[in-house]
């Protein structure tokens, strides 16, 4: 059992794993967003940028797309699906730029992976420092108290002879700052299967938390988690799309 092999030792599955996600639509969404409430820049900062779908996709919608991630791995596939991007290693949790971005998108929930509250703070206080005059920090986070233990998401794919089955699930204990992803992975070819299994700590908050470590620095503007039409949240959804535009 290992913390994020995914992001590691694992990172050749990563896109693999991620296959079903329409990362087109959330490039879209986040643009069409920041035309909304953005202040029309072009420069753009993906956080926890795994793989580098993101700056794909804002890249072609005519951004200066970079990323940052906290492991190489990651940022070595993202270098090659995005030549003309930059990228820097680092944690989103104590980050600076030389100059600053009038977009800082964080997608997948992984501005979970902050860990705690005092690093998620962090990371908005780094954001903050990061944008230019009324940029734009878009984001999808799940609220705490909507985390169904009993629910997970798998799917399976074929891919060099080997078939490969992706599991995902969140756990909450109920109580506190702490939630896991849970992640699997199983690889059967004719001859073996292998399986492995990542446990990742995030930090686990309610949106009502969550707007009030943002609101010092941002006016925050909450949709449902859909990425074809922009709908106020109802808040009810444990799912959402936070955009905060810098105060
Ligand atoms: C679920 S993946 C999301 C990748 C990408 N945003 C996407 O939507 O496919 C989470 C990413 O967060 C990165 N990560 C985890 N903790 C981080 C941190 N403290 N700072 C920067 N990146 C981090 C991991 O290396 C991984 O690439």
């Amino acid at each position: 059992m290992s913390d994020n092999a995914l992001y590691t030792d694992l990172s050749n599955y990563y896109d693999l794993m991620c296959a079903d996600i329409n990362y087109q639509a959330q490039s879209n969404s986040a643009h069409r967003l920041h035309q909304i409430f953005g202040n029309s820049g072009k420069q753009h900062l993906d956080l926890a940028c795994g793989t580098g779908p993101h700056i794909h996709y804002l890249s072609q919608a005519g951004y200066q797309s970079s990323g940052l991630d906290i492991n190489q791995p990651m940022l070595d596939i993202a270098k090659l699906r995005c030549p003309g991007a930059r990228f820097e290693l680092g944690n989103m949790c104590e980050f600076n730029v030389a100059e600053p971005y009038d977009l800082i998108t964080c997608f997948l929930y992984s501005v979970h992976y902050s860990g705690d509250i005092k690093n998620l703070t962090s990371c908005i206080q780094s954001v903050y420092n990061s944008l230019s005059s009324g940029g734009v920090f878009c984001f999808n986070s799940v609220d705490k108290n909507h985390i169904d233990n009993s629910l997970s998401a798998k799917h399976s794919v074929v891919h060099d002879e080997s078939e490969f089955s992706f599991g995902s699930s969140w756990y909450y204990c109920g109580e506190g700052n702490k939630q896991t992803l849970k992640l699997s992975i199983e690889k059967a070819t004719a001859l073996q299967t292998q399986r492995w299994a990542d446990e990742h700590p995030m930090v686990a908050l309610s949106f009502s938390e969550l707007q009030d470590l943002l609101k010092p620095y941002f006016d925050v503007h909450i949709f449902e988690h859909e990425h074809d039409k922009i709908i106020p949240w109802n808040q009810q959804s444990g799912n959402a799309i936070f955009v905060c535009v810098k105060k």
